[in-house]
């Protein structure tokens, strides 16, 4: 065999730029901001009153245990921690919770379960295409991508109205092949606020169901829109009346544990040898990933929902995140009629509708800090900076 020798040896030094994740780039303006007063709403974690992400007092008794009892850091396993999975399914499945063609699996926060539900679709049905509804949020797009599926764009929303393009979302899902994949907000639409309602849910699955789609849910915040049961009403109705589901869950916000990535995976078909058959695939794939789940987040959540007390307390807390987001999202939208639609939508997201020059003016004028899309955390900003800052939005739409 010929030595090429016209061909040079490709190194890191050849790699491509990388352009910024922009959310990320965010973050750094924030922190170099001398300014005292500024306000940072682009980042997506809960704040409290005082403007800060405070670790859940149940988590903390929860951590305090795990330290006293823990007595080894052996491997967990590819399923992760299973009684964690176990204690998640009446959370999330609610009546479909004893149904045994439904598998779950502990994943490296709502990312992990993304892309291993994603990379398990492209297993099955590599030529499927992912039908997604613009804005998402602006991590699906690099993870499709990832996997190697297609990605087909339809409009979901309409940001000078607040309102969802639902019939541009059915014609776009009328158009899918069998097969092909309906990626779906559970709840809390980030980055746009605006949730299907209980009838659209209906359409959606009916739709889904007559086309043969394969649904993957995305349900990262249940319990910060109306409460955990309302929030996984679409999970619920599409297992209702379907086979095929997949559901990437997160707890990372519900239970103010970001850091410490914490989700999981959900498979239900047509049966449990099927499904059986499909989390094997799903071990297998995460094994060449991140072989197994991170252990102290999960082992953290399993310790509160696994005793009734710490359980009750957890759901107050949620509650108390539910509230302030729900009670500022009211006070931004008496602020001004152009922002009503603020106060009908639900979770931590909400689009602006500010162009991204008048973005720029508020990050300028105002400190305030926020993506260009206009999109902003209701609770990013503490209580004592409310009123700045939606005298500041409305300065900016007069302008
Ligand atoms: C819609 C959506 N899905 C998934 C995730 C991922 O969650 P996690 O931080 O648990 O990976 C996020 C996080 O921001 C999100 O907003």
């Amino acid at each position: 065999m010929l030595t090429r020798t016209d061909e040079k040896a490709r190194g890191l030094a050849d790699l491509p730029p990388v352009m910024n994740d922009s959310l990320i780039a965010l973050i750094g303006m924030v922190e170099a901001d001398p300014r005292a007063d500024k306000i940072d709403v682009g980042v997506g974690v809960f704040r409290d009153g005082a403007g800060n992400t405070p670790i859940l007092k149940v988590i903390k008794e929860a951590e305090q245990r795990l330290h006293d009892t823990q007595v080894t850091k052996a491997y967990l396993g590819s399923a992760g921690d299973v009684r964690f999975a176990e204690l998640l399914r009446p959370i999330l499945l609610g009546p479909h919770a004893n149904d045994d063609r439904i598998v779950g699996v502990q994943t490296p926060g709502g990312c992990g379960a993304l892309r291993l539900g994603f990379e398990l679709l492209a297993s099955a049905n590599p030529n499927g295409r992912v039908f997604v509804g613009g804005p998402t949020w602006p991590n699906h797009p690099p993870i499709i991508r990832a996997v190697g599926l297609a990605q087909v764009d339809y409009p979901y929303y309409e940001r000078g109205q607040g309102a969802i393009r639902f019939e541009d979302m059915i014609e776009a899902l009328n158009s899918a092949e069998p097969g092909d994949v309906a990626l779906l907000h559970g709840c809390c639409h980030n980055p746009t606020g605006a949730d299907l309602n209980e009838d659209q849910w209906c359409e959606v699955v009916h739709l889904v169901r007559e086309r043969g789609l394969v649904p993957l849910i995305d349900i990262a915040y249940q319990g910060f829109g109306r409460g955990l049961d309302e929030d996984a009403f679409g999970v619920r109705a599409m297992l209702d009346a379907y086979d095929e589901v997949i559901v990437a869950q997160s707890c990372d916000k519900n239970f103010s544990v970001y850091r410490d990535r914490v989700g999981s995976l959900w498979i239900k078909s047509g049966s449990p040898a099927t499904s059986a058959k499909a989390m094997a695939h799903v071990y297998k794939i995460a094994r060449e990933m991140w072989s197994m789940p991170p252990d102290h987040g999960a082992a953290s959540v399993h310790i509160v929902l696994d005793d009734p007390e710490l359980r009750e307390r957890w759901l107050v807390e949620l509650k108390g995140m539910r509230d302030r987001i729900n009670s500022v999202r009211q006070r931004i939208a008496a602020a001004d009629p152009r922002l009503a639609f603020i106060g009908r939508q639900f979770g931590m997201f909400s689009m602006l509708p500010l162009s991204p020059e008048q973005v720029l003016k508020l990050r300028a004028d105002h400190a305030i800090y926020m993506a260009e899309s206009g999109r902003f955390n209701v609770v990013g900003m503490g209580d004592g900076q409310i009123d700045r800052f939606t005298a500041a939005v409305v300065e900016a739409m007069d302008a």
